[in-house]
């Protein structure tokens, strides 16, 4: 995946991946809701969030610099804050204030320490009822993608992480959603 001429983060992103409708269509997002997407990249789902929920707000969350600048001119005026701050070492989000925390290809990122700090800050910023959905490339042997050791199966991610899993669904040829909700 290299860097594309426009620059930007686009040579990180998963767009061409995923299957956006089938993504969007099992987040069941309401109108109104708050949507955090961390580690955001170019932003591109942020901005979908953003498409189909006009009256929500939604927050573009990533640890680069270079992607938040460009995402700040991109959005203005739009409900998208783009935010930059790394979500394992915690996040100036109001406390319980979050309908739903979206991450793709990110949690395989976080080492065991983080996996433990990102799950502090989700569970000070989700609301009771709110839920995390989670994109991850599947556990097998794929053209792309991180080293094996690297990556996490659905029953590994339900292990790791604290909450009721909701729902499992293929989202891309090589990639996994499962949902996770606040109890
Ligand atoms: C593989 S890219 C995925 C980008 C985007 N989510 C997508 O699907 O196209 C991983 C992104 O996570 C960000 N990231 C990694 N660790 C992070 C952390 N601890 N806090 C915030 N962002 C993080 C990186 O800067 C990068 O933009």
């Amino acid at each position: 995946m290299k860097n594309s001429h426009k620059g930007h983060h686009k040579g990180n992103s998963t767009e061409i991946l995923l299957n956006k409708e089938i993504i969007l269509s099992e987040l069941n997002i309401l109108p109104g809701e708050t949507i955090l997407d961390v580690g955001c990249g170019d932003g591109y789902m942020a901005k979908e969030f953003s498409k189909i929920n006009k009256s929500g707000k939604i927050y573009a969350l990533d640890q680069s610099k270079e992607a938040i600048k460009h995402l700040k001119k991109e959005t203005e005026g739009t409900n998208i804050s783009p935010i930059l701050a790394d979500i394992t070492t915690g996040t100036e989000l109001e406390e319980s204030s979050i309908d739903l925390i979206y991450l793709s290809t990110v949690f395989h990122i976080f080492s065991s320490q983080k996996i433990d700090d990102f799950g502090k800050e989700v569970e000070r910023i989700l609301k009771p009822n709110g839920r995390l959905a989670m994109v991850e490339i599947e556990k097998r042997e794929t053209p792309i993608g991180p080293p094996m050791n690297m990556r996490v199966s659905p029953g590994e991610m339900e292990k790791l992480i604290k909450m009721k899993p909701a729902s499992l669904v293929k989202v891309g040829e090589y990639f996994y959603m499962q949902i996770f909700e606040n109890e």
